[in-house]
C-alpha cells in the first residue's frame, strides 16, 4: 500500500468545523440518482485548469456541483453516475499517477485513490473516458447533463451520443433525451444540511473577524488596500480564500457597487465600506459594514446609516419560513422610501414613490441573493412566476444600501459622496432567522465604541 500522505494541517491548527463527511457525499449521490431514475446517467466534468497568463495557471477552484457530489479535488476528472448499474453506479474518470508530473504539479489520486479515499465505486484513467462512456450511455434514455457551462465538454457529450448512433443499425440505442442536471442539483444545494450550516456559519465568523480587524485597524492616511491586506491575512491565518474580490471603498468610493481598485488614501471625514467575504472549506459568506474613517460618523452620515440599517433590520425581520423570497426586499424599500423623504432626498408621498421606483436613483440593487458554495448561490428565485417561499435551511444574504454619488443632481453637497450598504448573511430557521454574520458590529454607537478602543 502506499504511504499516506502527510497531514495538511498541524492539529493544533485543525478547524474547530468538520469538512462534509463521506457519508453525506454519499446521501447526495444517493439522492440524485433516486431522482434521475434508472433509465438514465448523469455526467459531470471537474472544473478546468484556466491560465492567467502564458504558462501560469490561475488557483484551481473545483466546479461547485463537482464538489458537492464528489469532494473530489483535481481537475481532469469526469464523475459519472448509472443508477441501478450492477458493478457500480458512481465512477470517476481521474488522472494517473505519474511520477514526473507529480514532482511538478502536486500529488494525485490515480484510480486507485478514487476508489479507496474518495467513495467511487469504480474509477478508471480519464484518457479512457472516450472509449468506456458510449458503452455506459447504451440503453439509457435520458442523460442528465449541464450544457452550455463547459463548451468543449459538451462537444464530447454530444460526440458520445453520435457514436451511439452511428451504430444504431447495430443494435444500440442512443439516449434521446439530454435533462438539465443542475436543475435537480441547484434544487438540492439550495437546502443546507447541517454540516452545511456549520460550516457556513464558521466561514462567516471567520469574516466576521476580518471586518473587526479591519474597522480596529483604519484610521485616516492609510490606503484602501492597507485595509484589504488585514482582511486577507485573517482569511488565510483561517485557511479560508476570498469568496469574491473584496471591494474597500472610501468617501465616493464606496457609491461604486463593484469597486475594485482599492488603491486610493482614506481621507479623514469618509466613510469606508468594506464589502468582504471568505471562502471556508468551498462555504463562501459576503458581509459588508460601512464605517467612519476617523472613528466618528458625521451628522448626515448618521442620517444615512440609520435609515440603511433601519432597513436591514425590517428586512431581516422577514425571513422566515413561509414568507416569499421579496418580502425582505420590499421591506427595504419601505424603509429606505421613508428615510429618503424624511431627509428630503426624494419629495412626494411613500407609496406612490415606491411604486414609481423613485429610491432606485440611490438605491439600484437588490436587498440579497442566496449564499452557498458560490456568492451568489445557485437555486431559483421564483417557482413559474411566483416568488419561491422561504423554508428552513435556505441561506440568503440581506444588503440594503444608500448611494448618494458626487454629482447627483436635487441632492444637498453635503450628503453627496456618501456610500453605505449593510450586509448580512441569514440562515432560514424553523422559527424564524438566524443571522451567521453578528459577530461583526453593525449599531453605529458600538462601531464607534469598538474603533476608539483600537
Ligand atoms: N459581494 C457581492 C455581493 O454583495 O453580492
Ligand atoms: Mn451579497
Ligand atoms: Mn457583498
Amino acid at each position: 500500500m502506499r504511504k499516506p500522505a502527510p497531514r495538511r494541517v498541524a492539529p493544533s491548527a485543525m478547524p474547530r468545523v468538520k469538512p462534509i463527511s463521506r457519508d453525506e457525499f454519499d446521501r447526495r449521490r444517493r439522492q440524485l440518482m433516486k431522482t434521475m431514475g434508472r433509465d438514465s446517467i448523469a455526467i459531470l466534468p471537474a472544473a478546468p485548469v484556466r491560465m492567467r497568463n502564458n504558462d501560469v495557471e490561475y488557483a484551481y477552484r473545483q466546479d461547485s456541483d463537482f464538489h458537492y457530489l464528489t469532494g473530489f479535488p483535481e481537475p481532469e476528472a469526469v464523475a459519472v453516475f448509472v443508477p441501478g448499474r450492477e458493478q457500480g453506479e458512481y465512477l470517476l474518470f481521474v488522472r494517473e499517477r505519474d511520477p514526473a508530473r507529480e514532482t511538478w504539479d502536486g500529488r494525485r489520486a490515480g484510480p486507485e485513490g478514487a476508489t479507496r479515499d474518495h467513495g467511487a465505486d469504480d474509477a478508471f484513467p480519464v484518457n479512457d473516458v472516450d472509449e468506456i462512456l458510449p458503452g455506459l450511455m447504451e440503453n439509457r434514455a435520458k442523460v442528465f447533463y449541464t450544457v452550455g457551462a463547459n463548451r468543449e465538454f459538451d462537444q464530447r457529450v454530444v460526440g458520445w451520443v453520435n457514436s451511439l448512433r452511428a451504430q444504431a443499425k447495430h443494435g444500440r440505442h442512443p439516449p434521446h433525451e439530454i435533462v438539465a442536471l443542475e436543475h435537480v442539483l441547484h434544487d438540492m444545494r439550495l437546502f443546507k444540511s447541517k454540516a452545511e450550516v456549520e460550516l457556513m456559519r464558521e466561514s462567516a465568523r471567520i469574516a466576521a473577524r476580518a471586518h473587526v480587524r479591519a474597522m480596529r485597524f483604519t484610521r485616516p492616511g492609510l490606503n484602501e488596500y492597507q485595509v484589504m491586506a488585514e482582511i486577507t491575512h485573517e482569511f488565510s491565518r483561517a485557511r479560508a480564500d476570498t469568496s469574491y474580490q473584496p471591494i474597500v471603498g472610501g468617501g465616493a468610493n464606496g457609491c461604486i457597487l463593484h469597486y475594485r481598485e482599492n488603491d486610493c488614501e482614506l481621507k479623514d471625514g469618509d466613510l469606508l465600506l468594506v464589502d468582504a467575504g471568505c471562502e471556508f472549506e468551498k462555504y463562501a459568506s459576503d458581509i459588508t459594514r460601512t464605517f467612519p474613517v476617523n472613528g466618528r460618523f458625521s451628522p448626515e452620515q448618521r442620517a444615512l446609516y440609520d435609515i440603511v440599517l433601519e432597513a436591514n433590520l425590517a428586512a431581516i425581520a422577514k425571513v422566515k419560513p413561509g414568507n416569499h423570497w421579496n418580502e425582505p426586499h420590499e421591506a427595504a424599500v419601505q424603509v429606505l422610501t421613508a428615510g429618503l423623504v424624511r431627509l428630503g432626498l426624494l419629495k412626494g408621498r411613500v407609496p406612490a414613490l415606491v411604486k414609481s421606483g423613485a429610491y432606485r436613483k440611490f438605491y439600484m440593487h437588490r436587498t440579497g441573493h442566496w449564499l452557498g458554495m458560490d456568492v451568489h448561490d445557485v437555486g431559483d428565485y421564483k417557482l413559474g412566476d411566483q416568488w419561491r417561499v422561504l423554508e428552513p435551511g435556505m441561506v440568503l444574504t440581506i444588503e440594503p444600501g444608500l448611494y448618494i454619488a458626487p454629482g447627483t443632481k436635487g441632492v444637498p453637497r453635503r450628503f453627496q459622496g456618501i456610500g453605505i450598504r449593510v450586509e448580512d448573511d441569514v440562515l432560514v430557521t424553523k422559527d424564524g432567522r438566524s443571522v451567521l454574520s453578528s459577530g461583526v458590529p453593525k449599531d453605529p454607537d458600538e462601531i464607534q465604541a469598538l474603533m476608539a478602543a483600537a
